[in-house]
Parts: structure tokens; sequence; C-alpha cells
């Protein structure tokens, strides 16, 4: 028995028979277009940009390179909400669903693209109504649901700059991003509904700007049953949208110019705003859709993913609406009531393509088969995991009961910073559990030694992107020292931060992080953000945090706290810990363990050394440590 899980576990996947004429890349395409967009990029992304966007005006000149700055589709006029709705329209898909939207209720609602085009245009001309122009940020805060979509692409609309900020996240970090973005305008909801419990996002948006200076406006999406009373700085969002026109000519963008800013932790205390530009960031979540995900035309489309992270803007907004899809998404908790939820949408909405992460596949697979065995998921095609490394025992339970035998997994590598797919199992190619498989067009992915030299099969090492593509981040917000550094550690490559082995065959394996990031269920946290959590506790002196494996979540945070003076450690002060990191960042950054410890090991220079505290807590050999103090 165990043999033939061992067997399957390393065996090697072809894509099943009855999807290969479904793929819009056949077999054999992907070799030779690979080729070509490495050899000659200008001639190939040309193409690409000219065939499958429209451009209000050419661009003059495919891509420009002064490193570490770049620039793709120059001189090129375009707005994406064009490529994502207007176009669709001229097309004859006036009428076709857009967005199905259902909720733990089991509520739903459905709207067209000519009914998202209206409602699109009515709150960008409400947004202008409140003075928002060109280049100003906005920011957003609100539930799945279609109006958050209708702010999204309101803001690119006008060419506003929307900072959407995951809804679970503090006030204390809500506030932090809204001041960085220097945002004007706030868009929330009055709740969202998890678990059968209603979370008050408007209440986090109030607490969030309550030392802000007042000029900032609000506008609330109320829902059924609310009837607020609105101060004078507060909008609502029907309202504002009812006056206007359902007419709104699009702010023509130069393919440069900013359309979003999304934080995302880094090595520090302080999140980074990653900035995405237009052109290039419209093109690749568009082809990425088509290529991998392969969204046919009366194709459903799942990504389970919350518009608050870059997996929800690129596959749930801006990815499939430029394909033209018809996009699901579902606000509440995978498993509630019952963790056959999931499975009972992709039954009842005959869900073709579905993207998850890893975290949520091992969840489901904790529940049993049973919850899966009771729904017939013979709609399914594509099944997509993305934001961690898929242990192969998820993805063989993904195979084999989700799937049923007869659908790719498509295991997509891919960041913040990198806008869309990077490295991706191909649909047409054979799938490896495990590896996420071949760079995508245009990515030239090595694995190399700090020296930037390219290591031998199998070996594990520094995952880098030789050269920009075109929906590479074009800054951090405010901070181009930071953006820089992204170009600058190994050699003059792009460096990701991850790890990662590439086999005989060029399939790249991703073993996590290099650097002091953590992934808990597939979010991405800084441990530094959270340590600065935690010593931001009155009792608490200094404090270090690891990632530990952890069998759901992929990992868990455990802190290393050392106390003031004269502070006894307690369970009530562990308690009350927790409690601060929740209050500074989120219930996501909350560490599963604290240990209250006397010292914690650091280099002479002061600067803590984790990767010897996760050694130690994990029984591992402890390396190098000759740069330890003591
Ligand atoms: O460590 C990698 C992991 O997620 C990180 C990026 O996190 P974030 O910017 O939040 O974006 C997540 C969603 C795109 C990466 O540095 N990661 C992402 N996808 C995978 C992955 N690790 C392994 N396999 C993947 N498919």
């Amino acid at each position: 028995m165990e043999n033939e899980i061992l067997l399957k576990l390393n065996k090697v996947y072809e894509p099943p028979t009855n999807i290969l004429d479904t793929l819009f890349l056949k077999k054999g395409d992907y070799e030779k277009l690979y080729k070509e967009s490495i050899e000659n990029p200008e001639a190939f992304w040309g193409n690409i940009a000219e065939n499958e966007l429209f451009w209000f005006s050419k661009f003059e000149k495919v891509m420009e390179w002064n490193h570490p700055k770049y620039q793709w589709f120059v001189g090129g006029k375009m707005n994406i909400t064009y490529n994502c709705l207007d176009r669709h329209i001229k097309n004859g898909k006036r009428n076709k669903v857009a967005y199905i939207y259902t909720n733990e209720d089991n509520q739903e609602a459905k709207i067209t693209y000519g009914e998202l085009f209206e409602s699109v245009c009515r709150f960008a001309n409400g947004l202008k109504s409140l003075g928002v122009k060109k280049g100003d940020t906005v920011t957003i805060n609100m539930p799945m649901m279609i109006e958050q979509i209708i702010a999204v692409l309101a803001c690119a609309r006008i060419g506003a700059i929307h900072s959407v900020v995951f809804g679970g996240f503090s006030p204390q970090a809500l506030k932090i991003r809204i001041q960085d973005a220097n945002s004007k305008v706030v868009i929330t909801s009055s709740w969202t509904k998890r678990r059968g419990k209603k979370i008050f996002l408007k209440s986090i948006v109030d607490e969030a700007v309550e030392d802000i200076p007042k000029d900032i406006k609000i506008i609330v999406a109320q829902r059924e049953g609310d009837f607020y009373e609105y101060l004078e700085n507060e909008i609502d969002f029907h309202k504002l949208m009812e006056s206007q026109s359902p007419v709104c000519e699009p702010e023509w963008m130069d393919s440069e110019d900013p359309l979003f800013i999304l934080y995302t932790s880094g090595t520090t205390g302080k999140p980074k705003g990653v900035l995405h530009s237009c052109a290039g960031y419209n093109l690749q979540t568009h082809i990425t859709s088509k290529y991998i995900f392969n969204i046919n035309e009366d194709d459903i489309f799942w990504c389970t993913a919350d518009i608050g992270w870059i997996t929800g803007h690129s596959y749930v907004v801006y990815g499939p609406l430029s394909l033209g899809a018809t996009i699901l998404i579902v606000e509440g908790a995978p498993d509630y009531p019952d963790p056959g939820r999931w499975w009972k949408i992709v039954d009842k909405y005959r869900v073709n393509v579905f993207y998850t992460s890893p975290t949520a596949i091992r969840m489901f697979m904790k529940h049993g088969v049973s919850w899966t065995q009771k729904f017939d998921l013979s709609s399914l095609k594509i099944l997509g995991t993305v934001g961690e490394p898929i242990n192969p025992e998820a993805w063989l339970w993904y195979y084999e009961n989700i799937g049923r035998n007869r659908c790719v997994i498509v295991d997509t590598w891919w960041q913040t910073e990198t806008g869309g797919h990077m490295i991706s199992t191909l649909p047409s190619l054979p799938q490896k559990p495990g590896k996420a498989g071949l760079p995508f067009f245009g990515v030239k992915a090595e694995v190399v030694n700090k020296k930037g030299e390219i290591l031998p099969p199998n070996t594990v090492g520094f995952l880098i992107i030789e050269k920009p593509w075109v929906s590479a981040l074009r800054n951090c917000w405010g901070d181009e020292e930071r953006f820089k550094q992204y170009w600058s550690e190994i050699g003059n490559f792009y460096f990701a931060g991850d790890l990662a082995a590439k086999d005989e065959d060029g399939y790249i394996m991703i073993l996590g992080r290099a650097d002091d990031v953590l992934s808990v269920s597939g979010h991405r946290i800084g441990t530094a953000e959270v340590e600065s959590a935690i010593v931001s506790h009155k009792s608490v002196a200094e404090a270090a945090v690891i990632g530990k494996p952890h069998e759901i979540k992929g990992e868990s945070i455990k802190a290393f706290v050392i106390l003031k003076k004269d502070i006894e450690p307690s369970e009530d002060l562990k308690r009350e810990i927790k409690f601060q990191v929740r209050k500074e960042l989120g219930s996501l950054a909350v560490p599963d363990e604290i240990e209250f410890v006397e010292t914690l090991y650091k280099t002479r220079s002061g600067k803590i050394m984790r990767r010897v505290l996760k050694a130690r807590e994990l029984g591992q050999p402890i390396g190098d440590i000759s740069t330890l103090e003591d």
C-alpha cells in the first residue's frame, strides 16, 4: 500500500485527453513560443500586446531598460477597464454574466458585462464629483461583494490609484496604509459575514481614521438591513451612484501610469506599497488567464482568493475580466456551515476552472472525503494552486478527490511583485506533484548561488529572474531604495526571496522563503512586523519570531519574548501579547506560540539570528554560528 502511494507521489501525470482539445496553447506550442519570447522579447510581446489588448494609441517602443528601471509599451495609451468592459460589450457580450456572487446564506446576485459597465461608470463619475482625479490614491477596505469590484474598476476608469487593504487587517494596520498612501477617500462596507457572524468593517475604518485629519471622505456600501445616519464626511455608496450618468469616458492612461498600490510584507517592520502600472499588468494577467487557466468562452471561473491580496487583484478582477470570463465570487468561510460548502458551490454553478491555496486543500483533506464525494464535480477541468509550496500528498488528494483523476493541476508560482504567474504547470504539459513547473513566456528563471552563478540541476539555491517582465513591479510607493533592492541583492537579477531547485527537465520546485518572511495559510507576514507589534506591549523588552512547519497552515508563528525587568511571565501575559498583535496587525499575524526567554541569539552587531532560533526549536543542525555574539 505504502509503495503504491509512493509511486503515485513520484509519478509524472500527463494531461487528460478530454481537456487537450479545449486548450489555447496546444502541445508543442509552449517550447516554440517560450524560445521566441526569450530570444526576441520585443517582437514577441509587441505582437501579443497588439493582438490581445485595445490601444487608444499604439505604443512606440516595446521595452526600455535602464537597470534597475524598465518601461514596457512606451508611448502607448490605454485603459485597463476598456479592455475589461467596453470591448466585450462592443463584441456582443453586453448580456453575458461577468460575476456571480454568493454568500453563507446562499443569497445570489449576478451582474452582466453591460450592468457592470454602467455601475462602474456611475461610481467613477461619483468619485469625480467628490474631487477624485487621475493620480490620487483611494483606499478600499471591503468584503467580497460586487460593490468592491465596482470600486476597484471605477478607480482604474478615472486613473485614480487604488490601494485595496484586506478586510482582515486591524484598524492600526489599515491606518498605516491609508496614511502611507495619503488617501483622501476610503471606501468600505458596513459589514461582512463569516461563520455566521457579522464583522463590522465600517467600525474598523472609523477607528483607523480616528486621528487622521478630517478631510478624509468615507464611502460606505450599506447592506441589507442597515440604516446608517451619515456623518458630514460620509457618503452612501449606492446613492452616490444613483445620481450619476451611466457613461464615463475612460481616462486614457500612459502604459506606465500607476494602476494600483498593494501593501505586502517584507523583511522590515514597515509594509511596502508595491506599485503596478497599467499596460504590462493588464497584458500579463490577461495572457496567463488565457494560457494557464485556459478560460474558454462558456467557462465558469472561480478563484477563491480575497480581492485584498494580489491573487484577487489579478485573478478575481483584472485577468479574467480582460478575457471576458464569467467569474464566481464567494463571501464567507470555506467550511461554513459545513465542510461541503465549496464543493456544493462547484456542483451548483458548474465551475470549470478552480483556483485555491494549499492551506485550503490541506484543511479539506483533514475534513475527509465524505464531504467531497457527495457532489458532482464533473464540470471541473483545471485546478490551480498558489501562495505556498504544495506538498505532494496534498497535490495528490486534490488530483484524486477534487479533480477525480481527470483534471490538470496548475501549480502557479508568483508574488505581489510579479503581478501575474511567473512559473507554472502548463495545461498541455506533464504535471509533477510538488513542482510548480516551467517559466512562463518572457521569464528567464534560474536557481543560483549568492554570486549569481547558475547551480546544477536538483541543487537548492536562490530563485532569480534575469530580466524585467511585462508586469514586474515598477516601484515601492515612496521608497525607491526598497525597489532597487529587488534588482541588486544577487547580481543585476530580480531576487524573489525564495529558495528553489530545478530538475533536469527544467521544472522548478519552490522550497519556501530564503528571507525573514513567513507564509501562514498562504498569507505573507514579515517576522519584523510581528516582532514590532509584540514589542509595542508595555511589558516586552525584545522579541524574535520564527515560522514552524504546520500541518495545515504551511507555517505557524512562534515568538520568543524577553520581558522587561521585574515583569513576571504568565499565561495571562501571553494572552495580552497575542491581543496586542491582533490590535496592531490583525488576527492573521497572531502567534500560535509564545515562549518567554532570558536571551535571544544575536550577532555581534546585535542582529537577532532567527535562523539559529529556528534550528534549535526544530532540533536541526544549527549551522554556521561564527558571527554569534556569545
Ligand atoms: O514564497 C512564495 C510563495 O508566496 C510568496 C509570495 O507571496 P505574495 O506576494 O503574498 O503572493 C502570493 C500569491 C501570488 C512567494 O515568494 N508562493 C507563491 N506561489 C507559490 C509560492 N510558493 C510555492 N509555490 C507556489 N506556487
